[in-house]
């Protein structure tokens, strides 16, 4: 899904993230206060933090689908607004029922009203691995496939950013790997920020790692301005000795006291 902005920003167009004084609050709650954080263009970001403190609500803010409120701001990386360069990936795959996956891709140039590029969206579904199940429903598909055809529609949709909220995490151990790896190959050049609770995904796909923590947590910290930078190259083995003293800050930073369990 995206924006509804005209569709002429292409792939050319590098763009990254600036969030400023961020605050995010339901109606007397809270949420986030004072966040900042810049995402370069190109690189790919996670974001973890317990569950509630508002990731999912940063993503959908980014995505211009809530309206930020307070000294917010956020804009490309350049201060240039983000308006027509994001694509937004749901925390569920958020296919339509009805439509056959081929039609799922297709969406965004539908609700556009715009011509149905059918030959580029079966070569996408290709390129994710599922053009055998274009014509199928999403009931009909796998978790597994129905979220390949959810990066199809993401991808279809040429933006530069790509906002993903905890696009694996109902996927078994090894079609979360299958995926990951996809994405990072297909989303190589775009700026991905990606909301996930696995500091284990994390390590394995991030560029950088930011931290949510909520204003009414004891410890509560800001956002850093600077993410954790895991050392190599992705996708890294998150197993990998040499990532155990990131993975403890990570787990520190979440509110841990060793460097093993989970977050939330
Ligand atoms: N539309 C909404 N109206 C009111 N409260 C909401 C709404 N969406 C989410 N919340 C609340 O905001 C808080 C943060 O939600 P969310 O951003 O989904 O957290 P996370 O993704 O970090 O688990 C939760 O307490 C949730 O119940
Ligand atoms: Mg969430």
């Amino acid at each position: 899904m995206t924006d509804n902005a005209p569709h002429d920003i292409r792939m050319h167009e590098t763009a990254g993230i600036a969030v400023r004084k961020l605050r995010l609050a339901w109606g007397e709650t809270v949420l986030l206060d004072n966040v900042s954080f810049e995402v370069s263009p190109g690189s790919w970001t996670c974001l973890l933090g317990e569950s509630g403190v508002g990731k999912s609500t940063l993503l959908r803010t980014i995505a211009g689908l809530i309206d930020p409120i307070g000294p917010t701001k956020i804009s490309s990386h350049d201060g240039s607004a983000l308006r027509g360069r994001v694509a937004y990936m749901a925390q569920q795959d958020l296919l339509l029922p009805w439509l056959s996956a081929i039609d799922n891709v297709a969406l965004g140039a539908r609700l556009r009203g715009e011509p149905v590029d059918h030959c580029r969206a079966r070569n996408i579904l290709e390129r994710t691995g599922v053009a055998e199940r274009a014509n199928a429903l999403p009931a009909e598909m796998s978790g597994g496939e129905r979220q390949r055809v959810a990066l199809a529609r993401t991808l279809m949709e040429e933006r530069p950013i790509v906002l993903m909220d905890e696009p694996f995490s109902a996927l078994d151990a090894i079609t979360r790997i299958r995926l990951q790896d996809l994405a990072v190959d297909l989303l190589s050049h775009r700026t991905v920020l990606m909301v996930t609770h696995d500091p284990f995904e994390a390590l394995r796909l991030a560029d950088g790692v930011f931290i949510l923590r909520s204003p009414g947590n004891e410890q509560a910290r800001e956002l850093p301005d600077m993410p954790i930078v895991p050392p190599g190259i992705v996708p890294r083995d998150p197993t990998d000795p040499a990532l155990r003293n990131v993975h403890q800050a990570i787990m520190c930073a979440l509110g841990g006291k060793s460097g093993m369990g989970r977050a939330a």
